[in-house]
């Protein structure tokens, strides 16, 4: 069924992996399927949003109605979100984004010699620079993927990054996070954190705009 409670916003998410090539034929990347994304670009165009999604590959179907933006690495990814964030009343950044890129891609295929050492450079925080861009109405929805001591790395990240939430996975659980049908996370803003439970990743992604609708209209929550 439909919900109208994002009409008139329009909601920019990422999803997905970003991947960095060393070669013609080799990326460096990570284990994001683009799921999570994928079902936050779904629901929000549901409750009635415009909404824009920035992808990196995945195998999954582009969601209906939704203005799809496919790139492959962290720095297009950061071209097509810079190129659109002004149009933006919400962002949601669910993309697993690489923080590091060789430093040289080769032009061909790399051969098979002993060792090989990659030299990396660290890519642009692409979240950061949204947050510095925002304009006063803005709404930017971070994730985080953490291994240890997950709130502790998630609000400093929150704040360090400047977003308005950060949504928490802790992906040293099993059967969730990357990859899985399911997740469960932690909704984290400033002085909150709200566990969301193990759910299929539609219906957290409806739990998530939840909690981003209750920032927006902080009036309407009694
Ligand atoms: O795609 P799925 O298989 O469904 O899995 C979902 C997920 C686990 C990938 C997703 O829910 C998730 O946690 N995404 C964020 C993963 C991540 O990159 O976390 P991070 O802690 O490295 O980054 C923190 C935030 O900064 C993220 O919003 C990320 O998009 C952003 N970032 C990171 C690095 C960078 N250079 N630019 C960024 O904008």
């Amino acid at each position: 069924h439909r919900r109208n409670d994002l009409a008139g916003e329009t909601v920019l998410i990422t999803a997905g992996g970003t991947r960095e090539a060393l070669d013609p034929v080799r990326f460096l990347g990570n284990r994001s399927s683009g799921k999570m994304g994928y079902a936050l670009a779904e629901a929000a165009e549901r409750r009635g949003a415009r909404v824009i999604l920035v992808t990196a590959p995945t195998a999954l179907r582009p969601p209906a109605n939704v203005e799809v933006v496919p790139v492959v690495t962290t720095e297009e990814m950061r071209h097509a979100v810079l190129g659109r964030v002004d149009q933006a009343s919400v962002v949601i950044k669910a993309a697993a984004v690489a923080d590091y890129k060789p430093k040289m891609k080769a032009d061909q295929k790399l051969k098979r010699k002993g060792g090989l050492t990659l030299e990396l450079e660290p890519t642009e925080d692409i979240l950061a620079e949204v947050a510095q861009r925002r304009h006063p109405e803005m709404l930017v929805v971070g994730f985080a993927a953490e291994t240890e001591n997950p709130v502790v790395h998630g609000r400093d990240k929150l704040l360090r990054k400047g977003a308005d939430a950060i949504v928490l996975n802790d992906v040293s659980r099993e059967g969730i996070g990357f990859d899985s049908d399911r997740n469960a996370v932690t909704f984290l803003t400033r002085d909150t954190a709200i566990d969301l439970p193990e759910m299929s990743k539609r219906e957290l992604a409806d739990r998530i705009l939840e909690e981003v609708i209750a920032l927006r209209r902080p009036s309407l929550v009694m």
